[in-house]
């Protein structure tokens, strides 16, 4: 039986993972977390399924082999390609995915023409394909693959022109008709919220962060894993990169 107050595992292939982190941080102060991101092998959203699968898998073993009791995909690429396979090869771990929040955009917006980010892999992937096909008759569903996004995300260059710019490339071709929701598909994005608000006007923008926080406290709860310690807990950072530069930017991202 796992111990309750060993840590909770977050991984993504780069520092994206630490928006859902700061909300998971926000619903369940006293858990401790291990942070892991990969940004050595990042971006993932433009890698083949099988090299998904293989570092996923690869980052899972090192976060259990550090005593994490469940652990958390923070990505979305991720998810699509490798949850199935991470599940069954550890089955006593709860492990939470991570999925472009296109149902609470659909519920919000009935009808509406709702644009969703992502990475060009996370949409192709199976997984996500039959999400959007589940709800294609309830809105207009746009899926825009974003390459080349997540890398400001990794560089820390959250505003200015040249995002601007790599922004209104991506957008160009869809922004004819304004949209009610744009949807955060990759957990880069909400690092990115207000570049990309300046340029949708008045849509709302969705990100599934919450949800996923709510998920693993309900799975924590099941598997009677819930830290029941009254203090704060503790939030280690590591990734997989030799620079510096990338836990001390992911420290200031988590403090955003
Ligand atoms: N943050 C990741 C996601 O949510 C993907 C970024 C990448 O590695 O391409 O999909």
């Amino acid at each position: 039986m796992a111990d309750r107050t060993a840590p909770v595992g977050f991984f993504d292939s780069g520092l994206g993972g630490i928006s859902v982190l700061r909300e998971a941080r926000k619903l369940l102060p006293h858990e401790n977390y291990i942070y892991y991101g990969d940004s050595a092998n990042a971006p993932y959203g433009t890698r083949s399924a099988e090299e998904i699968v293989s570092l996923s898998d690869a980052v899972v073993r090192k976060l259990l082999g550090l005593g994490a009791k469940a652990v958390v995909i923070a990505c979305n690429t991720a998810t699509g390609e490798a949850v199935n396979v991470l599940r069954e090869r550890y089955p006593d771990v709860p492990i939470v995915g991570t999925e472009p929040a296109i149902k609470p955009a659909v519920s919000a917006f009935p009808g509406g023409r709702v644009l969703v980010m992502a990475t060009p892999q996370c949409l192709a992937s199976r997984r996500v394909r039959e999400l959007a096909a589940r709800y294609e008759s309830e809105a207009e569903l746009v899926l825009l693959p974003c390459p080349g996004l997540m890398e400001f995300v990794e560089r820390g260059e959250l505003t200015g022109r040249a995002l601007r710019q790599h922004l209104e490339g991506l957008l160009r071709p869809v922004l004819g008709r304004p949209f009610d929701a744009v949807v955060l598909g990759c957990t880069h994005y909400p690092f990115l919220r207000g570049a990309v608000a300046e340029l949708t006007d008045s849509a709302a923008i969705i990100d599934g962060n919450l949800g996923i926080s709510r998920q693993l406290k309900r799975r924590l709860e099941e598997a009677g894993l819930l830290n029941d310690m009254k203090n704060f807990g503790t939030t280690e950072i590591l990734n997989s990169s030799p620079d510096p530069a990338l836990a001390e930017r992911s420290r200031m991202l988590l403090s955003l």
